[in-house]
């Protein structure tokens, strides 16, 4: 499996066309065009009709674009979904997921609605039953047709939904972004932190940025250009990191090291699970430098 780096992941309205055409020139990993909570009703059909465009005439290079559809139970699921499909992003990120039934319903649709292989399945985590449900929803990874790559956190929702107050630090919040990572890695998916509100705050947002990535999230997802070369560096793994991951696999590899589960690197000790971990921190570094150098 290919690594995606998904350290900042930016949204901005689907009805915002100066924000689509200036995400092109911005250094996010992934774009979030969003038909969903950041365009009023009057304008959803507009925003649909402009985002599928700006999705097929590409120009985002190597950032994963993706598209935020209204809930299939609202009067826009449906024309969003049907658009999408035809306009195919990298994924179509579904809210208010709570179930894997929820998502088996998606799958579904994406599916007959002509959806190629390559569109991939986002799930919002951003309500209390998506929380309590959170095995199953991962677990529909494991199915047949199955696109689910990714987890995405609502934390503005969950506050609203379940009254916690992280005004003052997100220990209210821990629960809900553990029971996510978890079950995301169970299953072998993504995880994104959410958004930052104070747009104008960078060191609170760095702070948030490192809870994150102690969490054990993949990246983070914003709602400005400003936030991006923050995330960018404190989701790649420190140089420091890298070049002790190397030395860890240079180690592994070492003629007569094969057959031993433990050796000594540097005075320290070494195990098969940290040459795994070692592997996916130069894999992911790898794909940064890679991706950085083309876009
Ligand atoms: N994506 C792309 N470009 C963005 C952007 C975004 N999310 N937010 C701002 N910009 C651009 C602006 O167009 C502006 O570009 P320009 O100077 O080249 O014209 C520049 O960045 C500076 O913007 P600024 O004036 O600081 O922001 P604003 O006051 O116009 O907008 C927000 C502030 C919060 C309304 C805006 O950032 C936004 O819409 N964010 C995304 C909200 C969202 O999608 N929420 C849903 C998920 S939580
Ligand atoms: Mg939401």
């Amino acid at each position: 499996m290919t690594i995606r780096p998904r350290r900042s992941v930016l949204y901005m309205p689907g009805s915002n066309a100066r924000a689509l055409e200036k995400a092109k020139s911005l250094a996010a990993d992934a774009l979030i065009l969003d038909l969903e909570d950041a365009v009023a009703p009057q304008v959803k059909e507009a925003a649909r009709t402009q985002v599928c465009a700006a999705v097929k005439a590409g120009g985002y290079g190597a950032r994963e674009v993706v598209i935020r559809v209204n809930g299939l139970d609202t009067p826009w699921g449906a024309g969003d979904l049907a658009g999408a499909a035809a306009a195919a992003p990298a994924a179509v990120l579904v809210p208010k997921v709570g179930s894997g039934a929820d998502i088996r319903r998606v799958t579904e649709a994406l599916a007959q609605a002509g959806a190629p292989e390559r569109t991939r399945l986002w799930a919002m985590i951003e309500t209390p039953l998506a929380i309590i449900n959170i095995g199953g929803i991962a677990a529909a990874a494991g199915e047949p047709g199955a696109r689910l790559g990714c987890f995405v956190m609502g934390t503005n929702d969950l506050v609203k939904e379940t009254r916690a107050d992280l005004s003052k630090d997100r220990r209210p919040a821990l629960y809900w972004l553990s029971a996510a990572i978890t079950a995301a890695r169970a299953h072998g998916l993504d995880a994104l932190d959410g958004v930052y509100n104070d747009f104008k705050d960078l060191e609170g947002f760095r702070r948030e940025c490192l809870d994150g990535r102690a969490l054990g999230f993949d990246g983070k997802t914003l709602i400005h250009p400003d936030q991006i070369a923050v995330a960018n560096e404190v989701f790649a793994p420190p140089e420091t990191e890298v070049a002790w991951a190397r030395r860890i696999i240079a180690a592994f590899d070492q003629p007569g090291s094969e057959r031993k589960g433990v050796i000594s690197v540097d005075g320290r000790m070494v195990e098969i699970m940290h040459a795994e971990m070692a592997r996916r921190t130069v894999a992911i570094a790898d794909a940064i430098a890679g991706k950085d150098k083309v876009s």
